[in-house]
Formats: C-alpha cells, sequence, structure tokens
C-alpha cells in the first residue's frame, strides 16, 4: 500500500515538474516573444558600451507612430567603416550576416517585441514630448543582449498610468 503511494506521488511529481517546465519555456516564448532574430542584434553594446543614442536608430519615435528601426543601409553606412569586425566572423558572426543582407539588397525582417493590435492607437510622439523616458515602459533597453518586454502592454497597463499623470482615458482615446 505504501510502496504504491510512493510510487504514484513520484509519477505526479515527474508530470508537474514536466508540465511546469513546458509552461516556463511556452510562457517564455509567448510572454516576452523570445524569437530568434536573423541577426543577433545587441542593444547593450551598440546602445550600452558604445553609447549611441536611442533616437539616432529609432527616430520615429519624434514624428509619427512607429519607433522605427534602422535600415540595412544605415546599419551597413556605420559597419563598412568597421572592417575589423567582418576580419573576425568567428567572434562577430552577425556582421559577416549583415555583409550578405547589405550585398544581397535584401531587408532584415526583425520579429517585433512589442505589438499593439490594430485597433489601438499609440503614439511615441505624445509620451516623449511629456518627458517620459524610454526606460519607464521598455526598461533598460542600454542593458539587454536581447530585447525582452519589460512590460506586457496590456490596457490595464496603459490606463493605470494614464489615470496617474491625468491623461485621457475614454475608449476613443485608444480606440478607433
Ligand atoms: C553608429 C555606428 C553603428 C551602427 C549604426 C550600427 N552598429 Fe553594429 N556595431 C557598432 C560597433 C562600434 C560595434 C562593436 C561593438 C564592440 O565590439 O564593442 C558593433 C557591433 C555589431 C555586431 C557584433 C556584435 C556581436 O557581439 O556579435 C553586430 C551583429 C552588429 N553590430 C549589427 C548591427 C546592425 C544589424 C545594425 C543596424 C540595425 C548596426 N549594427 C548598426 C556600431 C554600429
Ligand atoms: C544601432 C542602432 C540601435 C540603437 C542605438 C538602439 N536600438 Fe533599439 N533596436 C534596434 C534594432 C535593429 C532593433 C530590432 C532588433 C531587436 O529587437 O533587437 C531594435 C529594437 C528595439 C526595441 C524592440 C522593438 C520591438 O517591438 O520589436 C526596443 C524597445 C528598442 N529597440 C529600444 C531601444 C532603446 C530604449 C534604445 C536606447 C537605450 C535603443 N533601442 C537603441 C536598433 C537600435
Ligand atoms: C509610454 C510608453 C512608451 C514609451 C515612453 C516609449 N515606448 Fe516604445 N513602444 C511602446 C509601445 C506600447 C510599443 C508598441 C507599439 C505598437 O505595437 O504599435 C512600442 C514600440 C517601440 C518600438 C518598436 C518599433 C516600432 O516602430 O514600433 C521601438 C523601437 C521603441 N518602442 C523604442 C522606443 C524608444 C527608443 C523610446 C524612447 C525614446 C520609447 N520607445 C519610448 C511604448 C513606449
Ligand atoms: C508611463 C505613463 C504612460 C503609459 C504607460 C502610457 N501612456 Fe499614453 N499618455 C501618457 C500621458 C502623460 C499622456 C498625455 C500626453 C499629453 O497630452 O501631453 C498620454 C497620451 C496618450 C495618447 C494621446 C491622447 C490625446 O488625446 O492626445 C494616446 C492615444 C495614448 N496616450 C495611448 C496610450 C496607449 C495605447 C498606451 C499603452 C500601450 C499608453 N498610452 C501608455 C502616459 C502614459
Ligand atoms: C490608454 C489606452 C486605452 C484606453 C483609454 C482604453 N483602452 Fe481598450 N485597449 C487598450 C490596449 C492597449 C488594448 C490591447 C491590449 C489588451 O488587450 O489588453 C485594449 C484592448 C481592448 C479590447 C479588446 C480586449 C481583447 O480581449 O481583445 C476592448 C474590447 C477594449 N480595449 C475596450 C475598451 C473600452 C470599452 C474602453 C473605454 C472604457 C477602452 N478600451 C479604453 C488601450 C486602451
Amino acid at each position: 500500500m505504501k510502496a504504491r503511494f510512493s510510487v504514484q506521488f513520484l509519477l505526479l511529481l515527474i508530470s508537474v515538474t514536466a508540465l511546469g517546465y513546458i509552461g516556463w519555456v511556452v510562457s517564455d516564448q509567448i510572454v516576452y516573444r523570445q524569437r530568434a532574430q536573423p541577426i543577433p542584434f545587441r542593444h547593450d553594446m551598440h546602445a550600452g558600451k558604445r553609447k549611441i543614442a536611442c533616437v539616432y536608430c529609432h527616430r520615429g519615435v519624434y514624428q509619427g507612430y512607429q519607433a522605427g528601426v534602422p535600415s540595412v543601409r544605415e546599419c551597413w553606412a556605420c559597419h563598412r567603416a568597421m572592417p575589423k569586425l567582418l576580419k573576425d566572423p568567428k567572434k562577430y558572426p552577425g556582421v559577416t550576416t549583415l555583409q550578405q543582407y547589405w550585398e544581397a539588397k535584401k531587408p532584415i525582417v526583425w520579429w517585433k517585441v512589442y505589438q499593439l493590435p490594430d485597433h489601438v492607437h499609440f503614439q511615441h510622439e505624445t509620451h516623449v514630448a511629456r518627458g517620459i523616458a524610454c526606460t519607464v515602459c521598455h526598461g533598460d533597453v542600454a542593458a539587454m543582449p536581447v530585447v525582452r518586454q519589460a512590460h506586457n502592454p496590456t490596457m490595464g497597463w496603459c490606463v493605470t498610468c494614464h489615470r496617474q499623470q491625468h491623461a485621457p482615458v475614454s475608449c476613443s482615446t485608444c480606440h478607433y
């Protein structure tokens, strides 16, 4: 009796652990949208170590809806001046891939980390003009080797801050 009980308990323990592990892996992909990017672009190197300003690459935050990501041409404009990185494909495989995109005149299709549904209206400009720092919504991106969501951009998250900062909360503010 006692032995059977512990075998069942052990099986239960194993399945709970396995389910937990699967859940952890899957939720990591759903919550953080952790999919490998076509090039392992590193914010900690560009924005962190090299201190390239966020807006140098994401100019759209000042006008329009999309923060935008630089084109291959813009990446290459800086990287072509650094042939040392190209001579070391073992250490910098991503730079060699970048060169291949440039030569093939192929755009890089990045996976989106943050994505709102189409019925939601969001503009960077309004928020940036109010002096809200990138870190408030995106976390310390300059320290991230891979960008992850600092906040899941749910309606509750938007509305909570709007209430705190006396910004409009009527439905039509954010929904068309
Ligand atoms: C204004 C200059 C500049 C721009 C623009 C720029 N980079 Fe870089 N990038 C650098 C520098 C400097 C390094 C070297 C970092 C180091 O080793 O400290 C680097 C390193 C890299 C690496 C190597 C990282 C590694 O560890 O393998 C990759 C890959 C890369 N960049 C891709 C890109 C892509 C893709 C873009 C465009 C979206 C881009 N870079 C735009 C300056 C730039
Ligand atoms: C050298 C160019 C460059 C600089 C500088 C840079 N970024 Fe980026 N950023 C990119 C590229 C390329 C991507 C797309 C690939 C990725 O997600 O890593 C990106 C993606 C992002 C994303 C995820 C967007 C999404 O939803 O997919 C955020 C958020 C972001 N950057 C914020 C910042 C912030 C904040 C800074 C300054 C601390 C910064 N970036 C500096 C090039 C840059
Ligand atoms: C009030 C919160 C907030 C602030 C402040 C903010 N962002 Fe965002 N950001 C978002 C949301 C929400 C999205 C998703 C937008 C979408 O899917 O339409 C986003 C998307 C992005 C993207 C994805 C690319 C794109 O074109 O949509 C980048 C890059 C980005 N932000 C960079 C920045 C940078 C750089 C700053 C600071 C100058 C900044 N953000 C400030 C909330 C914010
Ligand atoms: C950290 C605080 C904060 C967060 C998070 C935030 N907002 Fe805002 N938002 C503001 C403030 C403050 C304003 C008012 C700007 C002004 O009127 O000058 C604003 C203004 C706006 C406006 C323009 C309103 C108007 O009529 O001019 C829209 C649209 C908007 N936010 C959508 C969103 C959406 C969608 C999200 C979530 C994805 C979001 N915001 C998240 C602080 C925030
Ligand atoms: C400050 C911005 C903001 C305001 C104000 C706002 N919403 Fe939203 N709403 C969002 C965002 C962002 C999403 C998408 C993310 C999510 O589903 O949580 C969303 C999603 C929704 C959805 C879809 C939910 C789903 O499960 O797909 C409905 C319905 C909705 N909102 C209704 C409303 C109504 C009704 C009001 C007014 C009482 C309102 N919203 C006000 C930002 C806002």
